[in-house]
């Protein structure tokens, strides 16, 4: 084993506490092994009541009936909401319906809506409450990698509309995140892996350059069986989040570097239509910025090679499936969002922990990323 793992070892035995200043909220987040012990002394803080916990139907059976008798133990009044896992739940019926129980239970801004799972239920749930009485009290309790390293924090809320993910949504950060890696023990080993790939990606654009290198340089290859170091990983995945997230909150500029790989990306996963998980997208759109920079001999092979290997390592995808063409792919990405007055803006790394925002000509970006037009 390495010193690294030995060092992550280490740091997963205590939370982390930092604070996220976004806009005129601060976010308190608690990251480590037990860190749902802390739910409760932090409610004590508050002036709410009543909590309303929102799961799916894979967490609740899992975690629910724990946290509500700690809940009810310490004399809070609780309302429970599960509602079906997935995607397809991330619908403005569903926010309907969590409108209805709230007021049906008469809760106020200062109760609490406790979003319990990944990041459909921590979306979902947030949109709901930033916008219940223009903006009830909201905790997050994430279940997932994803919603660990990424969704939790900086505050996009989201619901799907007309098929189109994310159209409706609002910026409301949580006033507080437990994330706590005992609950990914029981996430299935591809959610785990696809989760995994937005934490290299963070690894990648980190300015903490040996520290993310020393995760992921220590990544063993037995990774997905023992789960070593694994808090460590999501946690930095946090932090970098974190980081990016204060910096540029209504995402101008630097928090677009959380979109590393997501161009082709996105584009791989809309042509996969549900075969590939969105990491497993990611990864192959990760693996296809890499290798054309280190083409145009923007950054060393070594590079590619490391998070090519430490990608596979995970299960993770790593090339175009043969059945997408090029002008498929490019006809998904001239519908990208980030794509203007015929140009994409691109992520891009001059080198480890050093990225920067360019904009490429549709017309170019296939001889840019090395793709065949014929
Ligand atoms: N708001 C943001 O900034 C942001 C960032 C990234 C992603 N997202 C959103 O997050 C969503 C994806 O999040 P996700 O990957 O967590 O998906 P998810 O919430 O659908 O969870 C994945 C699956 O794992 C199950 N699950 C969750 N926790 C579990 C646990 N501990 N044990 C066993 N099963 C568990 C869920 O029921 C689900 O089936 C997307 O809707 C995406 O748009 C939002």
């Amino acid at each position: 084993m390495t010193e690294h793992i030995a060092t992550s070892e280490r740091r997963d035995d205590k939370p982390q506490r930092w604070t996220l200043a976004l806009a005129d909220k601060t976010t308190q987040v608690i990251s480590g092994k037990g860190a749902r012990q802390y739910l409760l002394s932090f409610l004590k803080t508050t002036a709410a009541q009543k909590l309303l916990v929102l799961s799916d139907d894979n967490v609740a059976p899992l975690y629910l009936r724990s946290l509500t008798s700690q809940l009810q133990a310490a004399n809070y009044q609780v309302v429970t909401k599960v509602v079906p896992a997935g995607e397809a739940t991330k619908n403005l019926q569903q926010v309907n319906t969590l409108y209805d129980l709230l007021l049906q239970k008469k809760f106020s801004r200062r109760d609490i809506l406790l979003a319990l799972g990944g990041g459909v239920i921590g979306d979902l749930g947030a949109f709901v409450a930033s916008t219940y009485m223009r903006g009830m009290a909201l905790i997050q309790v994430p279940t997932t990698v994803v919603a660990q390293g990424d969704s939790s924090l900086g505050g996009k809320t989201a619901v799907d509309l007309a098929m189109t993910k994310n159209l409706i949504g609002s910026f409301y950060p949580a006033q507080a995140v437990f994330s706590d890696p005992e609950f990914l023990v029981s996430l299935p080993p591809r959610e785990l892996s696809s989760g995994l790939a937005e934490m290299i990606k963070c690894l990648l654009i980190s300015p903490d350059q040996p520290t993310a290198r020393n995760l992921l340089a220590g990544l063993p290859t037995d990774f997905l069986q023992t789960r070593v170091g694994l808090a460590s990983l999501v946690a930095q995945g946090a932090r970098v989040k974190s980081d990016l997230v204060q910096r540029d909150f209504y995402d101008f500029k630097e928090r677009r570097y959380l979109n590393f790989g997501h161009t082709v990306g996105h584009a791989v996963e809309a042509l996969a239509a549900g075969r590939l998980r969105h990491g497993e997208a990611v990864s192959i759109g990760m693996v296809a910025i890499l290798q054309a920079l280190v083409t145009h001999q923007l950054i060393p092979a070594q590079l590619l090679l490391l998070v090519t290997t430490k990608l596979k390592a995970l299960r993770l995808p790593t090339t175009i499936p043969a059945t997408m063409t090029s002008q498929q792919l490019l006809a998904k990405i001239a519908l990208d969002k980030k794509v203007a007055a015929g140009q994409v803006e691109l992520v891009l790394l001059h080198d480890w922990g050093q990225p920067y925002l360019q904009k490429i000509p549709l017309t170019k970006l296939a001889t840019w990323l090395g793709w065949s037009t014929c």
